[in-house]
């Protein structure tokens, strides 16, 4: 796309880390922080992915997915969607396998990282142990001269995760990410599931244009007619423009994560693309 096209767009952010280190209870605590308390409890869809607003008025995506699966998945199908990503290690446990696949994972793909030092309310918690053994990885957070953001966080008693936000949206500043959302869209699904009430269901993440309610699209080997946008609230909406995580409503199949959906001119040529692509 033209530069003159490109306005800007929310981070989108996936967690990482070794198993029990917290991961999932960070991403619950992020978004719990964050629904309103009419909604508390009253989530009756889990979609993906989920929008984070920041106190300065900045929106954040979320990955909402098993991170490492998500990453190298779609990564390996070139669809690569994460922008930042967090690294979530309990300072009880310190680095372990998981977590220094995960920094090689990073590298490879060149992802910026943020550390997020985990269960610091826990006795036996070694935050400095767990910077200095990032060292060793060569991974130089603030605290030791280097340009890596870390926090020391807990997850379970939702400690500085204001914080973490807030160099989330420091770090996604300094990327200055930005997509046209002037063209038909293209989106990553990051997940996809057979419904029973309403058929083939992909949680898909806009990376460029608007997608509509009435749009024809090819995602993977299937197609189909945009017949709702569905928001991470449950919200019916009208169009989805880039970073913003939707489900998507009318597929012909279920479709795989790490496809990418485009925007075609009619039905037409959506079946067409469709079934060569099955072929
Ligand atoms: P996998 O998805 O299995 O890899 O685990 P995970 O990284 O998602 O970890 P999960 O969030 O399931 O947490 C594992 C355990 O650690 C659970 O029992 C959590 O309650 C606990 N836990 C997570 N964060 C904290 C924390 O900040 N403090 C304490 N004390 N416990 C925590
Ligand atoms: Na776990
Ligand atoms: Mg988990």
């Amino acid at each position: 796309d033209d530069p003159a096209t490109l306005k800007p767009r929310p981070p989108v952010v996936a967690v990482m880390g070794h198993v029990d280190h917290g991961k999932t209870s960070l991403l619950d605590a992020l978004r719990g922080e964050n629904v309103t308390a009419g909604e508390a409890g009253g989530i009756t869809q889990h979609i993906g992915a989920y929008q984070v607003k920041t106190k300065k008025g900045g929106v954040i995506t979320f990955l909402d997915t098993p991170g490492h699966e998500a990453f190298t998945q779609m990564r390996q199908r070139g669809a690569s969607v994460t922008d930042i990503v967090i690294l979530v290690v309990a300072a009880d446990d310190g680095l372990m396998p998981q977590t220094i696949e995960a920094i090689k994972h990073c590298r490879e793909a060149n992802v910026p990282m943020i550390v997020a030092i985990n269960k610091i309310d826990k006795e036996g918690a070694n935050p400095q142990k767990v910077r200095e053994r990032l060292l060793e990885h060569e991974i130089i957070v603030e605290a030791m001269g280097g340009e890596v953001q870390d926090v020391e966080i807990s997850a379970l008693k939702k400690t500085n995760l204001d914080q973490l936000i807030e160099k989330l949206a420091l770090q996604a500043e300094l990327m200055e990410l930005s997509a046209n959302p002037d063209r038909p869209a293209e989106a990553v699904v990051v997940e996809a599931q057979l419904d029973k009430g309403r058929g083939a269901v992909a949680t898909v993440l806009i990376k460029r244009g608007t997608l509509q309610r009435g749009d024809t699209f090819v995602v993977g080997a299937e197609s189909g007619k945009v017949r709702a946008v569905i928001d991470d609230h449950g919200k019916q909406l009208k169009k989805a423009t880039p970073g913003m995580p939707v489900e998507v409503l009318g597929l012909s199949g279920v479709p795989s994560a790490g496809d990418v959906l485009t925007v075609v001119e009619n039905e037409t040529r959506a079946r067409e693309v469709a079934s060569y692509r099955k072929e």
